[in-house]
């Protein structure tokens, strides 16, 4: 085939089934025919599994992470005069970071342009728990994304039409695809959207462990070594930050009660489920101060960011923001109460013993299962299903204790979630070691 001689969307599929590379065009053309409708949900959905299936090269990467990344408009930070950086995480199980640390970072000065995801496969999302908030919007022009950064610091927005539309599209058809789990894919994902927000420093929170989409230690390591190449390959300071979930982080895990965790957090109330939580917020944030220049290291970043969470600083600029998006901060005021499932039940513990293990996917399954995720692309998911863990790995259990407390909009939906976890928690008369939180950081 001739550079010039049009580039048929099946033989995109044929190629990469068939092992053979892909050319730059080949791969422009799809991503150009996934924006403008052409090509067929089917089509795409094929090419996904392709790549799933026969991986990307270094230059099939960069080429698609390109295409993604300029498939709308992008984000022009230099108006803002401010040190840009943001944080995104590969995917986990309760993993409200990025709502404690976007305005840790805009307090400390920076600016935090953090374009987010929905719900992917097994874990949450960002923009779910966000518009749990009443009347908060994700979908903002790029103008007003800016006007938003420059009156506090940071904006927290999703993909939009113009913004990294090629995403949009993909990430929703991977969720209903069974392609959510291919590193080449988590790449072009994700930093094609970081790449969109015209970034100075970038930190990365690959998860690694029995919740991740990357299991082994050296799958983990793999993703983070292609995307911090990535980054560094396109001017951005990159960093990746190994850590594990092997259980749901802090708390709650679903889309309010997310929300209300972080609230809490922000406004000092405490509780012995949200340390690991707080532990890798400021570790993270403490990255992103120190690329920023506002701390001479990443362990003095870390201790800034802590000192920011607790004098309140923090919960100022969460509030500006929610209130410049639309959002009623009145509800922050009782979040508990503001939680209202139409059912709930307790699971108990069945013996004495020490909380032993889980699959930690199989719990994000079974919060998504409670209506935290959707059934269809682009469906809608329920604000207020969720769990709340009881216990930590490690912890000792008492028979009859609650481990699990389920929330749902939906009673009919109780049933399969319950059995899930009850399945796969386990209960055990030793324990096994527990992997530290956070496991290694690679810089280029
Ligand atoms: N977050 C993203 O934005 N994309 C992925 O593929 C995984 C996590």
């Amino acid at each position: 085939m001739s550079d010039t001689s049009p580039i048929h969307p099946i033989d995109v599929i044929l190629h990469k089934r068939d092992g053979v590379e892909l050319s730059d065009a080949e791969i422009r053309s799809f991503v150009a025919g996934v924006v403008d409708e052409s090509i067929s949900q089917a089509r795409i959905a094929a090419l996904l599994m392709a790549i799933f299936q026969r991986g990307l090269s270094a230059r099939e990467l960069a080429t698609l992470t390109d295409a993604m990344r300029r498939s709308g408009e992008v984000f022009d930070s230099t108006s803002l005069g401010k040190f840009t950086v943001d944080k995104h995480s590969t995917g986990g199980v309760g993993d409200k970071s990025s709502l404690l640390i976007a305005p840790i970072v805009a307090a400390a000065g920076l600016a935090d342009p953090m374009i987010s995801g929905r719900s992917l496969g097994h874990t949450g999302g960002t923009l779910d728990k966000l518009e749990t908030i009443p009347g908060f919007k994700t979908q903002l022009t790029l103008k007003q994304f800016g006007e938003v950064i420059a009156a506090c610091g940071f904006s927290m927005i999703g993909q939009t039409k113009n913004l990294v539309p090629a995403d949009r599209i993909l990430y929703a058809l991977r969720d209903h695809t069974g392609t959510v789990e291919s590193p080449y894919l988590i790449t072009a994902s994700i930093m094609s959207k970081k790449l969109a927000e015209g970034l100075n420093g970038l930190v990365l929170d690959v998860k690694t462990g029995s919740g991740a989409f990357m299991k082994t230690y050296e799958d983990s390591e793999r993703l983070a070594r292609l995307m911090v190449d990535t980054g560094e390959g396109n001017g951005t300071r990159t960093v990746a930050v190994l850590t594990t979930m092997d259980e749901p982080l802090g708390r709650f895990s679903g889309n309010w009660v997310e929300v209300w965790e972080c609230i809490d957090i922000l406004r000092g109330v405490q509780h012995p489920m949200y340390a690991d939580l707080i532990k890798l917020s400021v570790v993270l944030a403490g990255w992103m101060l120190f690329l920023g220049g506002v701390s001479e290291s990443a362990e003095v970043g870390k201790v800034r960011a802590l000192a920011m969470l607790e004098d309140g600083s923090a919960y100022e600029k969460f509030v500006a923001m929610t209130k410049l998006q639309g959002g009623d901060v009145s509800v922050f005021d009782d979040p508990a109460g503001f939680h209202k499932p139409a059912a709930i039940s307790v699971l108990m513990a069945d013996r004495d013993g020490y909380l032993a293990g889980m699959d930690c996917t199989e719990v994000g399954w079974a919060v998504q299962r409670l209506g935290a995720g959707r059934e269809l692309p682009g469906g809608p998911v329920a604000a207020h299903a969720g769990i709340e863990m009881h216990a930590k790995l490690g912890d000792r259990i008492t028979k009859g204790q609650p481990l699990v407390t389920l929330f749902t909009e939906d009673a009919s939906l109780l049933e399969l979630p319950e059995r899930m976890l009850r399945e796969t928690i386990v209960i055990a008369d030793t324990t096994p070691p527990k992997m530290p939180l956070v496991r290694q950081v690679i810089e280029r």
